[in-house]
C-alpha cells in the first residue's frame, strides 16, 4: 500500500471509498440498477473497514461500515421484520469452518453448565450439520395467516423490508395456500428467490437487443426483478424460489398438531411437504471430512446447475443447539457460509508491459498487485490490445477489476477511474517495439499493433520457438531458455541457422557441457526427417495449425506447388478457409521466406510428401466423411496420435469447432473448444468413446 497510497494519502482513499460504496449502494438499493460485482463491493468494503480498524480517528458516522445495508426505495411500503432476517458468517478455508465448529462446542459446553450445571448433557465430538448450496439469489420472508400467503418482503437491512406481495405471488413454486390441514394462525418461512441462468441470459438478450444496460449476473437480475413495481412484467421473468427456514410458534405445534420439528433436517422435509420447492443438493454431515467433501464435490458441480450458487451454508442439526448458541448482532452462531472463491477481484495497476509475441504482435500485459482470485494468485493480466487499452482508458496506478475464469488467462474487466491517484498516467501502447526499438505498425483493420522488423529478436525467438516444438520439428533439448541465449548471442538469427550449429559453439555457452551439446546437435540432425507437413507447420505461417498443415501437405505434396499455388486453389482443400489461403500465399510472397525454404532445403529438410503405399481400408461408416476436433490431454494417446488414427480411418480432422463439426473428442483440461462444442450441441467424445467408434 505504501508505494502508491503512502500515509498522506490515506485519508483521500478513505473519502474516495466511501463515495465509491455508497454511489453503488444507492444504485443498487434505491435506484434498482447495480453498477457493481458483489465480489468487487465486498473487497472495497473490506479495504475500508481494514483502513478504519487502522485509523480509528478518522472514521465518520456517515461512512458505509457504519450501518448494515440501506434505506428500501419508498415506492413500495416498507414492512417490519417481527424475526430479523440474519445474514451468514463467511468462512473462506476449511481452518474457518474447523474454528467455527470448535466455537459452537464450547459455547454448548459453557451454555450448558450455565443453564443446567449437568455435565452428562455435554454435546460429545462433532455436531452433526446439514449441509445446504448457497443460491446466489435474494432472501425474502413469506407470511402466511390461516395456511394462506398474505406476504412476501424483501429482506431489506434485515429488520426493514419491503412488501412485495404482488410480484412473491408470480412465482409458481411459491404455495399460495400452504398444504396442511390445521394451518396454525402464523407462520413465517424464508428462504431465497433467484433467477435461472437460462431466464437471466434470455433476458439480457432482450436488453441488449432494446438498448438497455444489461444485468451484471443473475443475483443482480433476481434482485431488480424482485423490485419491479409492475408484477406482470415479474411474471414473465420466471423467477423461482427454494425454501430454508420456518418460524412457528411453539405452542401451535402443539395446538394445531403438527409434526415435532426438533432438526433443521426436519424442518426441510415438512417445508416441502407442505408445498415448498426444498433444494435436493442437501446433506447430513457427521465429521469435518464430510463437510470437506461437500464442499470440494459442489465445487464443480455446481457449475452444471441451472442456477447460480457462491457457496455451501452449513447449519447445526439440531434446533436445541441452535435455540442454545443465539445470535451475534448480525449473524446466527449456529450456522456458516463457505464461499466458493470469488472470480473478480479488485487491485492496483503497478505497471504495464508490452509483450511482442512469434508474429510480432505487442500484446499490453498489466502487472499487477498480486491478488487471489478463484484460488490462485494472479500478479498479471492481459489488456488484449490497442482497442481494448482505449476502451479502458487505463492509467498507471488505477484500480481494476481483475477476472479469472475457469482456464482464461486472467484479463482486466474494466476499472476505477473514481479511484485513480491524482495525476495518474494514461497508458499508451508503444510507437516502436519494446525489443528492437523499430516502429510499429498498426493495420487499420485490425485491432493489433504488430512489430514488422524479421530480425527482431522477440519474433526470431519466437519463431524458433514454434520450430523446435513438439508439434512441428520436436527438436528436444532446446528450451526458451536456450533459445533466448543463442538469440541474444547472435549465435543465430533465423530458423535455417539451427542447422549449422556446432557442438563447439554450443559448448561455449553458460552450463553446456560436450555431452548436452552433442546431444542437441543429434537432435537437429534428426529432425530432418520430420515429413514436410510438420516443416510447413514449422514454418509459424499465420493461422496454419498443425491438422490444417497436414490437410495442405496431403494436397500439395511438395513445397514448390504450394509455393506457385493461388489462394483460390489453396482455399478449396478442405478446412482451409479464405483467411488462410491468404496468408499463405502471401507468406511465400515474401523474399526472405523463399530465402528460408531454400536454405532449409540445402541443409535437407523434408519438402516433399513421403508416397504413401494405399492401404486397403475397411470403411467405416462412423468415421468416414465424419469431421473431428481433438481438444485437452488424452489419458493414453497423444493428440498428434488421435488425429493420425482418425484420419487412418477416413475421418477428417479440423483445428477448430463448427456447425459442421459431427464429434468434439474432448480430454482433460479441455478449454473453449469443447465450451464452443457444447453451445453448437456437438456430440462429445472421450477416448474411450473414439476407441469403441473407430472398432465399431
Ligand atoms: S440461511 C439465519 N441458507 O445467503 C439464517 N441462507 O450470506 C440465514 N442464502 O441472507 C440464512 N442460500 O440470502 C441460508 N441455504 C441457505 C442459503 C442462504 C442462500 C443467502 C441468504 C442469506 C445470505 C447470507
Amino acid at each position: 500500500m505504501t508505494e502508491i497510497f503512502p500515509n498522506l494519502e490515506i485519508q483521500a482513499r478513505l473519502l474516495e471509498l466511501r463515495k465509491v460504496l455508497q454511489r453503488t449502494s444507492y444504485e443498487y438499493y434505491v435506484l434498482d440498477a447495480p453498477t457493481m460485482e458483489d465480489s468487487v463491493y465486498d473487497a472495497l468494503y473490506r479495504e475500508l473497514q481494514a483502513l478504519e480498524a487502522q485509523y480509528p480517528q478518522l472514521i465518520t458516522p456517515d461512512s458505509p461500515t457504519q450501518r448494515v445495508g440501506e434505506k428500501p426505495t419508498t415506492q413500495f411500503v416498507s414492512v417490519q421484520h417481527h424475526i430479523p432476517l440474519f445474514s451468514l458468517e463467511n468462512a473462506f478455508v476449511s481452518s474457518d469452518v474447523k474454528a467455527w465448529q470448535e466455537r459452537c462446542q464450547k459455547g454448548l459446553t459453557s451454555n450448558s453448565e450455565e443453564v443446567s450445571g449437568v455435565s452428562s448433557r455435554l454435546p460429545k465430538g462433532f455436531l452433526d450439520n446439514v449441509c445446504e448450496l448457497k443460491i446466489d439469489g435474494s432472501a425474502i420472508a413469506l407470511t402466511y395467516e390461516h395456511g394462506v400467503l398474505v406476504r412476501g418482503a424483501t429482506r431489506g437491512d434485515g429488520t426493514s423490508g419491503e412488501d412485495i406481495t404482488p410480484n412473491i405471488k408470480t412465482i409458481r413454486s411459491i404455495p399460495l395456500r400452504l398444504n396442511l390441514e390445521n394451518p396454525p394462525d402464523h407462520l413465517e418461512i424464508r428462504g431465497e428467490a433467484f433467477l435461472p441462468i437460462a431466464v437471466f441470459d434470455e433476458i439480457n438478450q432482450e436488453r441488449s437487443q432494446q438498448g438497455d444496460a444489461l444485468f451484471a449476473n443473475p443475483r443482480n437480475a433476481a434482485a431488480g426483478t424482485l423490485r419491479q413495481l409492475d408484477s406482470r412484467i415479474v411474471a414473465k421473468r420466471r423467477l423461482d424460489f427454494f425454501a430454508y427456514t420456518i418460524h412457528i410458534n411453539q405452542a401451535d405445534f402443539v395446538l394445531q398438531n403438527l409434526p415435532d420439528i426438533s432438526s433443521q433436517w426436519q424442518a426441510l422435509e415438512f417445508l416441502q411437504t407442505i408445498g415448498f420447492r426444498v433444494n435436493p443438493n442437501k446433506r447430513l454431515c457427521k465429521s469435518l471430512q464430510e463437510l470437506q467433501d461437500y464442499y470440494d464435490f459442489w465445487s464443480t458441480e455446481r457449475l452444471k446447475l441451472p442456477y447460480m450458487t457462491d457457496g455451501m451454508v452449513m447449519k447445526l442439526n439440531d434446533l436445541s443447539q441452535q435455540e442454545q448458541l443465539g445470535f451475534t448482532q448480525k449473524t446466527p452462531r449456529w450456522a456458516i457460509a463457505w464461499k466458493y472463491p470469488a472470480e473478480e477481484m479488485p487491485t492496483i495497476i503497478e505497471a504495464v508491459t508490452v509483450q511482442v509475441g512469434r508474429t510480432g504482435t505487442l500484446t499490453p500485459v498489466a502487472e499487477l498487485r498480486p491478488v487471489l482470485l478463484a484460488g490462485t494468485t494472479v500478479s498479471r493480466a492481459t489488456l488484449h490490445n490497442r482497442d481494448r487499452l482505449a476502451e479502458l482508458d487505463l492509467h498507471l496506478g488505477d484500480t481494476a477489476i481483475v477476472r479469472k475464469a475457469g482456464e482464461i488467462i486472467p484479463e482486466v474487466v474494466r476499472v476505477l477511474p473514481e479511484l485513480r491517484p491524482n495525476g495518474a498516467i494514461r497508458f499508451v501502447m508503444p510507437t516502436h517495439c519494446p525489443e528492437c526499438s523499430q516502429p510499429v505498425f498498426k493495420p487499420e483493420d485490425e485491432a493489433a499493433t504488430r512489430c514488422i522488423n524479421l530480425e527482431c529478436p522477440a519474433i526470431v525467438r519466437g519463431a524458433i520457438e514454434h520450430w523446435v516444438s513438439r508439434d512441428a520439428l520436436d527438436i528436444n533439448g532446446i528450451g526458451d531458455k536456450l533459445v533466448r541465449q543463442l538469440v541474444t548471442e547472435n549465435h543465430i538469427t533465423s530458423v535455417a541457422d539451427v542447422y549449422d550449429l556446432t557442438s563447439d559453439q554450443l559448448q561455449t555457452l553458460d552450463r553446456m557441457g560436450q555431452k548436452s551439446a552433442d546431444k542437441i546437435i543429434a537432435a537437429i540432425a534428426q529432425s530432418k526427417n520430420k515429413p514436410w507437413a510438420r516443416v510447413l507447420y514449422g514454418l509459424g505461417i499465420r493461422h496454419v495449425g498443425s491438422v490444417n498443415a497436414q490437410n495442405i501437405a496431403d494436397n500439395f505434396p511438395n513445397v514448390e506447388l504450394l509455393a506457385r499455388s493461388t489462394p483460390e486453389a489453396i482455399a478449396s482443400i478442405f478446412g482451409i478457409g479464405e483467411e488462410i489461403a491468404q496468408a499463405i500465399y502471401e507468406w511465400f510472397r515474401k523474399e526472405a521466406n523463399q530465402n528460408l525454404i531454400q536454405r532449409l532445403q540445402v541443409s535437407g529438410l523434408q519438402f516433399v510428401s513421403e508416397k504413401k503405399d494405399n492401404q486397403a481400408i475397411a470403411i467405416n461408416p462412423n468415421i468416414t466423411g465424419k469431421t473431428f476436433v481433438v481438444t485437452g490431454t488424452l489419458p493414453t494417446l497423444k493428440r498428434d496420435e488421435a488425429k493420425a488414427l482418425i484420419q487412418s480411418a477416413g475421418g477428417k480432422v479440423t483445428d477448430s469447432v463448427s456447425k459442421k463439426t459431427n464429434y468434439l473428442v474432448v480430454g482433460a483440461d479441455a478449454g473453449s473448444k469443447l465450451e464452443k462444442a457444447q453451445s453448437l450441441g456437438v456430440q462429445c467424445l472421450s477416448e474411450e468413446d473414439l476407441l469403441n467408434l473407430i472398432d465399431s
